[in-house]
């Protein structure tokens, strides 16, 4: 087990790390910067049927629902396709309407877990075409779904996904990019500067790797708080959802994920002096409006962490931890945002003492339902 360590104190860690090699591989063969053009042939799906495609919708659970949660922006701001998202475990109670030219698409890093193989089938009971983006080939979710693409982020043995998050929304991200473009929604040369932008992620988080030490000494600091809070709104609210779901896998603590606007009607409520509260605050449309839900954090004597762009000169006047991500993109910036949410849930649970790589009453994946 050392030896598969590779010199880490734990998968997980190495996990984060490896999700620099993970990006890349999962992008290799899949874009041409040359070209503007994104090839997926395992989707098996014509320019023509993607413009005839009225609806997406996304089955998924836990840290995967996360990465399609932010699909579900992408799908609609960039191709302009209606998308709806499904936790699986609701899914089949919940009496969901179908219509004719909806695309499913399953997202599981396992392949097996028994919630989302579950909507599956009922989603296929409708005769609706199946995508499964997974990591893992030979999964139950592979010999079932009509098409499959694969994140090619290598075994993850952590119980908490790090590098099958990130490349999942790899793949949602190219899903959209390359609807939008089938659709006339965005220009081959948007498409070349988002591909050169796509791939300069794995060495913007091998910056953040770099820098680690500043999260973990922010971890250590809070690292007995009673709760935790974590703020995102737009591309960055799935991330906060996340950021907050690692920290209570890993170190036990209670910590809440909300968007960040939703904080007035009623999560406020719950803040006390000295609570932690990460925003996630990177240059974007809502940028000023995140600034104002910091004023309002702040105003209650809570503790703010903001993680914000490393070329953002202003946001030290409010928050008052900055942890740092390389300028980017906006639309891209969440795959930032995550790396540093993850070392700071790894950092908390170290400074804890917990069992890392494999938490308490937790499972790599969930087979009953
Ligand atoms: C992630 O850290 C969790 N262990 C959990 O939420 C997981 O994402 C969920 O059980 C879904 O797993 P899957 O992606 O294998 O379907």
């Amino acid at each position: 087990e050392a030896a598969e360590k590779a010199g880490y104190e734990h998968f997980m860690l190495k996990e984060i790390h490896e999700q620099v090699s993970a990006i890349h591989n999962t992008l290799a063969g899949k874009v041409s910067e040359l070209e503007g053009t994104i090839d997926l042939k395992e989707l098996n799906m014509s320019e023509e049927e993607i413009r005839k495609l009225s609806r997406v919708q996304i089955l998924a659970c836990g840290t995967s629902w996360h990465a399609g949660l932010l699909g579900k922006y992408l799908f609609e701001q960039l191709a302009g396709i209606h998308c709806d998202i499904d936790i699986c475990s609701e899914y089949r109670y919940r009496s969901p309407v179908m219509n004719d030219g909806t695309l499913a698409i399953a997202i599981t890093q396992s392949g097996e877990t028994a919630d989302t193989l579950a909507a599956v089938r009922e989603i296929m009971s409708y005769n609706c075409p199946t995508l499964a983006i997974t990591n893992v080939v030979g999964s139950t979710i592979t010999r079932e779904a009509n098409s499959v693409l694969y994140t090619i982020a290598g075994p993850e043995i952590g119980v908490a996904a790090t590098k099958t998050f990130s490349t999942q929304l790899i793949l949602l991200y190219l899903l959209a990019v390359k609807f939008a473009l089938a659709r006339g929604k965005l220009s081959p040369d948007y498409v070349k500067r988002f591909i050169t932008a796509i791939r300069k992620v794995p060495g913007q988080i091998q910056q953040i790797l770099n820098q680690k030490e500043a999260i973990k000494e922010c971890a250590e600091n809070f690292a007995n708080s009673k709760s935790y809070f974590f703020l995102g709104r737009h591309l960055n609210y799935p991330i906060a959802l996340e950021g907050a779901l690692k920290l209570k896998e890993i170190s036990y603590l209670h910590a809440e994920g909300f968007a960040a606007g939703e904080l007035k009607h009623g999560p406020i409520a719950l803040l006390e002096k000295g609570t932690p509260v990460i925003t996630i605050a990177t240059r974007g449309q809502t940028y000023d409006k995140v600034l104002s839900n910091i004023k309002e954090v702040k105003a209650r004597d809570a503790i703010v962490i903001a993680v914000a762009d490393n070329t953002d000169t202003e946001i030290g006047k409010y928050a008052d931890i900055v942890l740092t991500v390389p300028r980017s993109d906006e639309l891209l910036s969440p795959l930032l945002s995550v790396v540093v949410l993850q070392l700071l849930a790894y950092y908390t649970a170290l400074a804890r003492g917990c069992s890392i790589d494999k938490p308490r009453n937790l499972a790599k994946s969930v087979t009953v339902e």
